[in-house]
């Protein structure tokens, strides 16, 4: 894969960046900066080569939603930071020109445009003339089949950036665990977990299995599991992996149970069994949390994406302790996805962590694939 340090001349020289610009917004202001400070370096690198650089990406899955305060944050670290409203025409054309060397401009939201979701050609040929050369950073969106991922790469010669190769040397080496290994996979939806849950069990030794997902295996077993949120339907799909052999898969041993609205403090712990049914599990026990102190202490790669529990009600007592569990671990720990990286950075410790990943989906249908559209397309078109 080229990357942005091959490119042979920058100076005077339009980019276009696609660049992870999806931050979460209140009243008109990012709450974090975590994706666009991971995608500066490679901002940085072209404007100070010289290059008219245009940051092109998206925010949100609503339409009329701007990146009017990404572009503000941007402002704030980086000279020369400029804003059109469009991000394709006449207007996006005329800002693009206008540019000098080291000059930056921000595109409006690309999903303004329903050319960049379908990924028309139209859409795609709109956003490449604004430049002669196309940098891929958005690792967090590389699993999504639009204009801006994999229509633009057809059409420019297009490199990597910094940010998109870091990711892809890291997360490799999570393909290639040492011994011992464990994964953790949390959050919810089976069905987008399904395929990552299989190959992970095929490369590491314990895989530990939290949050809502917990529930789908412990239904499977037959376990009546009052209202914990459920994915419903596979449950045959849930039985085959149980039925694996040789697999090391690690289920809760207990858990904090409560009605579905309690708070943290009205919750008991207990085991599955000692559920009703108008209770539902909301983070993994005490005697768990114990438990995987123990594992990620005796592992020399652990590799974790999503809570293990109910993180935005409160419940995040679960994934506080595993977070502190691996930080303190001599472990080379590979971490990724919103509510775990929303712990991490409220714990202070994300200098303990050996790498964490810009992406949710992206990062465990990487890890199923060892590659996606946005990335595959960088390497076998070469313009
Ligand atoms: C994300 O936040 O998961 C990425 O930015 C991709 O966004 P999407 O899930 O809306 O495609
Ligand atoms: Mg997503």
């Amino acid at each position: 894969m080229r990357t942005v340090t091959d490119i042979p001349i920058l100076h005077n020289i339009p980019v276009l960046v696609r660049a992870p610009l999806n931050e979460p917004v209140e009243n008109g202001e990012i709450t974090s900066d975590f994706r666009l400070r991971r995608t500066i370096p490679t901002i940085k690198f072209l404007a100070d080569a010289g290059a008219k650089v245009i940051v092109c990406g998206h925010i949100g899955r609503e339409p009329n939603e701007t990146l009017i305060p990404v572009y503000h944050a941007l402002a704030k670290r980086l000279a020369h930071v400029s804003f059109s409203s469009e991000s394709v025409g006449k207007s996006a054309r005329a800002a693009a020109r206008a540019l000098f060397p080291g000059d930056i401009l921000v595109l409006e939201n690309l999903r303004r445009h329903k050319g960049e979701v379908e990924n028309s050609p139209e859409f795609a040929h709109e956003l490449a003339q604004l430049a002669d050369i196309f940098v891929q950073d958005a690792f967090d969106t590389v699993h999504r089949r639009h204009a801006s991922i994999i229509g633009v790469p057809t059409i420019l010669p297009s490199y990597a950036g910094l940010l998109l190769a870091e990711e892809v040397r890291e997360l490799s080496k999570a393909l290639s665990p040492l011994r011992n290994s464990l994964a953790v996979i949390g959050g919810a939806k089976f069905s987008t977990k399904e395929q990552v849950i299989k190959r992970l069990l095929s490369l590491y030794e314990n895989v530990f299995i939290g949050g809502a997902l917990a529930n789908d295996f412990f239904a499977a077993k037959g376990y009546n599991v009052g209202a914990s949120l459920v994915s419903g339907g596979d449950i045959e799909s849930v039985r085959a992996i149980l039925n694996l052999k040789d697999k090391h898969l690690i289920l809760p041993i207990d858990a904090y149970i409560a009605t579905r609205d309690a708070t943290r403090k009205q919750a008991h712990s207990g085991t599955i069994a000692d559920i009703s049914s108008n209770e539902a599990v909301l983070d993994v026990g005490p005697k768990t949390q114990i438990q995987l102190e123990s594992l990620a202490d005796n592992a020399k790669t652990i590799l974790w994406n999503g809570p293990l529990g109910h993180y935005e009600s409160g419940f995040t007592d679960g994934t506080k302790t595993l977070a502190l569990a691996i930080a303190s671990s001599s472990a080379y720990s590979i971490v990724g996805g919103g509510d775990t990286i929303a712990a991490i950075e409220e714990l202070n410790i994300a200098e303990h962590f050996s790498f964490i990943s810009t992406g949710g989906g992206a990062m465990l249908e990487f890890l199923t694939h060892k590659t996606l559209p946005g990335i595959e397309i960088l390497s076998s078109v070469c313009v």
